[in-house]
């Protein structure tokens, strides 16, 4: 899909300065194919660039936030289509470039690829109907897209064993005791919670939320001197924003601060 093409598998609108991809397969409970994880990609970075924009929100439908990977396209997929291909790597990874706050807001099923995509995001909002899991060894595979290194960071060996060897899916009051997501809500609510989230965030300095992100980040994916030493430089270096000028000086005069983003 080029940038000027109209997306077929996801619908992209703004709510302020949040934008909202909701996944838009609904007849295949939103599995991600190739296409669709392209068009994901494009419209992430497109609202990254975007100066308009201070966080992203991914949805799916009330039935499925996804259901995994495409099984139908993968079914007959070669060693050799998908080396050299890249598969996965290609397009589901561009989501780990973008730099503003991403949230997962979940409903119905998020399996195999579905749960991976979540975990790729930077928090995951749950409604109460969210069933989570990475049932990809009933397919004779194993999770392909993080799964397998995201789940135990996230919820620890044991469940994440648990859950990739049995295959077995996880309920939103389960999620929310292991660590998975961080709200779990009613259905109905699930929208509201998750802009609400994404709004209050975006009333922040850009510059900190970036950095808070980046930061964390460092947290799960790294050792925890390096993780500490580059926090303390990130620090450091909002020191050097008008934003941290202008958040202390409101505080210390009782007034709301007024961030410029910069
Ligand atoms: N890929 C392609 N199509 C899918 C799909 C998927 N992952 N999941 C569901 N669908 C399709 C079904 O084939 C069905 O299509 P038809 O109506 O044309 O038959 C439609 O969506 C509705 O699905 P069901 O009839 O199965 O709905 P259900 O409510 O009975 O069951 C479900 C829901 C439990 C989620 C079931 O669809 C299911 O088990 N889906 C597969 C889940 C899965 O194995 N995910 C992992 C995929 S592998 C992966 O993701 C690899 C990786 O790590 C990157």
């Amino acid at each position: 899909m080029s940038e000027a093409t109209a997306p077929e598998f996801i619908n992209v609108r703004t709510e302020g300065r949040v934008g909202v991809v909701t996944l838009n397969r609904p007849k295949q409970l939103n599995a991600l194919n190739d296409q669709l994880m392209t068009e994901l990609g494009v419209a992430l970075k497109a609202f990254d660039a975007d100066d308009n924009i201070g966080c992203m929100i991914v949805t799916g439908s009330e039935k499925a936030f996804a259901a995994g990977a495409d099984i139908g396209a993968m079914a007959t997929y070669t060693f050799a289509d998908v080396y050299k291909g890249d598969y996965i790597t290609r397009n589901w990874e561009t989501i780990r470039s973008v730099r503003k706050p991403v949230i997962a807001a979940v409903s119905g099923f998020a399996l195999g690829g579905g749960c991976e995509l979540a975990m790729m995001c930077d928090f995951i909002i749950a409604a109460d109907n969210a069933r989570f899991g990475q049932p990809e060894i009933k397919l004779g595979i194993i999770p392909g897209a993080g799964g397998t290194q995201r789940l135990p960071r996230a919820v620890g060996k044991s469940k994440a064993m648990d859950l990739a060897l049995t295959g077995r899916m996880m309920d939103a009051t389960e999620s929310e005791r292991a660590g998975l997501v961080s709200r779990v809500v009613p259905l109905d609510k699930l929208m509201d919670e998750a802009l609400g989230a994404a709004l209050q965030i975006c009333e922040f300095s850009l510059p900190s939320v970036m950095a808070a992100k980046e930061c964390v980040n460092r947290a799960f994916e790294g050792g925890l001197a390096d993780g500490v030493m580059f926090e303390r430089r990130m620090f450091h270096a909002l020191f050097a924003t008008d934003d941290q000028k202008e958040g202390m000086d409101a505080f210390v005069n009782k007034r709301k601060a007024v961030f410029k983003h910069s």
